[in-house]
């Protein structure tokens, strides 16, 4: 499209009137009957959250022609955890050969593009803008729709990405997102209509399993080399809490483990000069002890969702699904009850672009976009 000159990102912010036109444009689209037409939309996702500069092609909700991820584990690992500084500039200088990468591997140009989805919550904002004002820019260069996605949400939804397009959809459900920001459960009645029921008070879960290897100088990201070196070690070795956070609630709690994690390394109180005296079994049988807690308490926390809600689904996303104790555990304990289970596919389960776009091919086929006034936020 040709464009005298494209405007910069505050002046899209503020300006109402831009918003306006754009809401025009996209009505006169017929935006709406492109499902009708029974032609479902070629969305580009984009997702800048955190630490991975991702972008994908999805028609629909189901089909994914690509995905591209460009990690950014050397950046951090120094650190031991993400500098959200850094992430935003490691954003800047993938984002653009990420995008170009998933359309050439999907094999589509602009044209065959139908909308662009992005995350623009909840997330570091320094990386959400990133990832927000790539959207606007290519919805506005290239006159596409803009929808705006809740990545939590997204998470929550990414279990159903490979299942049948003609097939049944799998809620309701409770949905299980355990990340390194969230440790959430939801009611997903269905993806527009997606209900917070509980959320970690402190740490999240997969923010607890970077710390714990952090203690323990293993290395970032902590969650799959925790589980890579806890298969050496005995899960009973060490009596970690389980906090419940008492018999009805929903919430989620890892900051105790972590200290007791802390002072089976030093010492009661001590936070430093024990980890040269344990052996390597030890730090096994610590990692080991430490992921079984946390995999009691995501069982027990989302079976009590399940009662409470009186749903016989269960959907579980975040890089912390990735955990094959977790999964196990979930299969097992879902089995028993008769509850079905939808894991989050492992090339899904960490941060992507295929899951933002796939929950912005449910947001179209209701008819819902949003302006290039949409702003990222840090919060849900
Ligand atoms: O979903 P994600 O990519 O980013 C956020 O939205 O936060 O999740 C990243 C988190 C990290 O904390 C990482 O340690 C954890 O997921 N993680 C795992 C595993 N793989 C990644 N935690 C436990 N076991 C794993 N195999
Ligand atoms: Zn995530």
């Amino acid at each position: 499209m040709a464009r005298q000159s494209a405007p910069g990102l505050d002046s899209l912010k503020n300006s109402g009137e831009n918003a306006r036109l754009f809401e025009r444009r996209r009505t006169s689209q017929g935006l709406t009957n492109m499902y009708e037409a029974d032609n479902a939309p070629t969305i580009l996702g984009i997702e800048t959250s955190c630490d991975e500069t991702s972008a994908a092609v999805v028609i629909g909700s189901h089909k994914v022609l690509s995905s591209v991820v460009a990690t950014q584990f050397d950046v951090h690992a120094k650190y031991g955890g993400v500098v959200p500084e850094l992430a935003s500039r490691a954003h800047i200088e993938n984002l653009d050969g990420v995008i170009q990468e998933a359309m050439a591997r999907a094999d589509v140009t602009r044209q065959d593009i139908d909308a662009i989805a992005v995350t623009n919550r909840p997330g570091l904002v320094g990386c959400l803008l990133i990832g927000v004002t790539a959207a606007k820019t290519l919805a506005l260069a290239w006159n596409k729709p803009l929808v705006a996605v809740n990545h939590a949400h997204a998470h929550a939804c990414s279990p159903a990405i490979d299942l049948p397009d003609d097939g049944p959809e799998p809620w309701p459900a409770i949905a299980l997102v355990v990340s390194g920001g969230h440790s959430s459960l939801f009611l997903v009645r269905d993806p527009l209509n997606v209900e917070l029921l509980g959320a970690t008070i402190d740490d999240a879960s997969g923010e607890a399993f970077d710390k714990v290897a952090m203690v323990l100088n293993l290395g970032f990201p902590g969650g799959p080399v925790i589980e890579r070196i806890a298969r050496g070690g005995n899960p009973r070795a060490c009596q970690f809490p389980r906090t419940m956070l008492g018999r009805d609630s929903l919430d989620f709690s890892f900051s105790g483990l972590k200290t007791a994690v802390l002072y089976r390394v030093h010492g009661p109180g001590r936070t430093s000069g024990g980890l040269e005296r344990l052996s390597q079994q030890d730090i096994a049988d610590i990692a080991a002890s430490f992921q079984a807690a946390v995999v009691d308490v995501l069982v027990a926390k989302t079976m009590l969702a399940v009662e409470k809600m009186g749903v016989r689904t269960v959907m579980v996303g975040g890089g912390v699904a990735a955990n094959s104790e977790l999964r196990t555990a979930l299969s097992t304990t879902c089995n028993e009850r008769g509850i079905t289970l939808h894991l989050a596919p492992m090339k899904y389960c960490t941060d992507n672009g295929a899951m933002v776009a796939a929950l912005a091919g449910y947001y179209l086929k209701a008819g819902r976009t949003d302006s290039l006034a949409i702003d990222p936020w840090a919060v849900m």
